[in-house]
């Protein structure tokens, strides 16, 4: 496992394309878990050559997020790492990312100002440059990403095709917690009983696709019910929308193509997850 933490040390990635080598990158913000470790495992089943990047990016940060408080420990990270056997972990820092006269960002039109993207100004575009920097600087083959952040890949598989970069996003399941909580950096904010609230999100997706899978494709009637879990569990709704998987716009039925997206707070801590409808 090679630490590379200056652009200068990049390894040429033409000479490994040259020889057949296919090049997996997987970009994370770092305090990984389980989730994270799943897409290293793919890549890794994948590709010849797999590079891991740490870095938490400023720039998706919207102001009075939770930037300066979000965990961070290299060392640990590393040495969830080593059993993988990843060839390179590349750990930039903001001077290196964003150094003095930095002007250049990247805007996903449309999709970036829905969901999330209304809820954390600047997100999206914070995200769509940090990552096009990264794929630029490493020249992968196929990029992994978690399901996790549903709307990050639709984003990112849009900017991808549109700039014709030749990188192909490979998207990966969800990892939980063995009680449904969707693995996450951020469940470390949670309290203890906070932690029991959290659940509250995968029950209420559950209990929606339980009854679509039961016959109800009324949207009301499937937001009403996990409005009334999530409730019940002192989950703060930031928004609930049944969306098609990939256009991600609003349904007026569920149908097989749907996926829940939610996002919330419990406690000050924001927490998002999503489902798909069908069986
Ligand atoms: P981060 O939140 O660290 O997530 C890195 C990758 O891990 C993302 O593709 C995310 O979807 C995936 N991931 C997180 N939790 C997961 C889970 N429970 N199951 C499966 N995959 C999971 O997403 C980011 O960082 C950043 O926005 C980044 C793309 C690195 C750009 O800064």
């Amino acid at each position: 496992m090679i630490l590379i933490g200056d652009l200068k040390s990049l390894p040429d990635w033409l000479s490994y394309r040259a020889g057949g080598k296919k090049i997996g990158f997987v970009p994370t913000m770092g305090y990984l878990h389980e989730g994270h470790l799943s897409l290293v495992k793919r890549a890794k089943a994948e590709c010849d050559i797999v590079v891991v990047s740490i870095y938490v990016n400023p720039a998706q940060f919207a102001a009075g997020e939770d930037l300066s408080r979000y965990p961070r420990d290299l060392q640990r990270d590393l040495s969830l790492l080593d059993p993988y056997q990843v060839d390179y972990v590349f750990t930039p820092d903001d001077r290196m990312m964003y150094p003095s006269g930095y002007k250049s960002w990247v805007e996903v039109k449309g999709i970036s100002d829905l969901y999330c993207g209304a809820s954390r100004e600047g997100h999206f575009v914070g995200v769509a440059t940090i990552v096009l920097k990264l794929v630029n600087l490493i020249s992968a083959d196929y990029m992994y990403m978690g399901e996790k952040d549903f709307q990050q890949i639709t984003v990112l598989k849009t900017m991808l095709r549109d700039l014709n970069h030749h990188t192909q996003i490979v998207s990966c399941p969800i990892v939980r917690e063995a009680d449904g909580l969707a693995m996450s950096s951020r469940n470390v904010y949670l309290s203890v009983d906070e932690r029991q609230n959290a659940l509250g999100l995968y029950k209420a997706l559950c209990k929606a696709r339980e009854q679509y899978q039961a016959g109800i494709n009324d949207i009301t009637i499937l937001q009403g019910s996990m409005l009334e879990i999530l409730s019940a569990y002192n989950v703060k709704v930031d928004y609930i929308a049944i969306v098609d998987s990939e256009s991600l716009e609003l349904e007026s039925r569920a149908g097989e193509k749907s996926r829940i997206l939610i996002a919330s707070f419990v406690g000050k801590t924001r927490l998002i997850d999503n489902m798909a409808l069908r069986a």
